[in-house]
């Protein structure tokens, strides 16, 4: 089937199988490596991306279901020497420690910011603002899909929390 989305910008023309993922047809497909295959069954959140501003887990989603939509990648977000402001934070308070789930990790919480921006209830608090209502615990929760084995949650949370400040 042919496909055609915008990925970071640029649009891209795919001929794929029906059967490919979104997560597969980004990686094998458009060598954009920076989303990661952790469980390839939406439970980690390493294939985190966002899907016209709305993150979603990339493997549990087939490419061709994305015909015409926009796709942001943590390729699109910021390049190594002109980084984004959260990813400046998550290398300055180390909201990482292998790194492997860290893309995940950014893209999940750029949309989370969105999502909190715009007021949409997360399961702890009904009414925000703007993203910096958020407390440790708010992000923690709209964070929980995002696994960390290395488990620096609390580095994690605190980057995300200065980059919005
Ligand atoms: Fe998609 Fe784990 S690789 S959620």
């Amino acid at each position: 089937m042919k496909i055609t989305l915008d990925v970071n910008g640029v649009e891209k023309t795919l001929d794929l199988d029906a059967r490919v993922t979104l997560l597969d047809a980004l990686r094998d497909h458009m060598g954009l490596t920076g989303t990661k295959k952790g469980c390839d069954h939406g439970q980690c959140g390493a294939c985190t991306v966002l899907v016209d501003g709305r993150r979603i887990n990339a493997c549990l989603s087939l490419a061709v279901m994305h015909d015409g939509d926009q796709v942001t990648t943590v390729e699109g977000l910021g390049t190594p020497e002109e980084m984004n402001t959260l990813q400046r934070e998550f290398v300055s308070c180390d909201g990482y420690q292998c790194g492997y789930c860290t893309p995940g990790q950014i893209m999940s919480a750029t949309g989370m910011m969105a999502e909190a921006a715009e007021g949409a209830p997360s399961h702890v608090s009904e009414s925000l603002t703007a993203p910096a209502d958020l407390d440790d615990a708010e992000i923690a929760e709209r964070m929980s899909g995002n696994l960390c084995r290395c488990s620096a949650y609390p580095f994690i949370r605190e980057a995300i929390s200065r980059a919005h400040a």
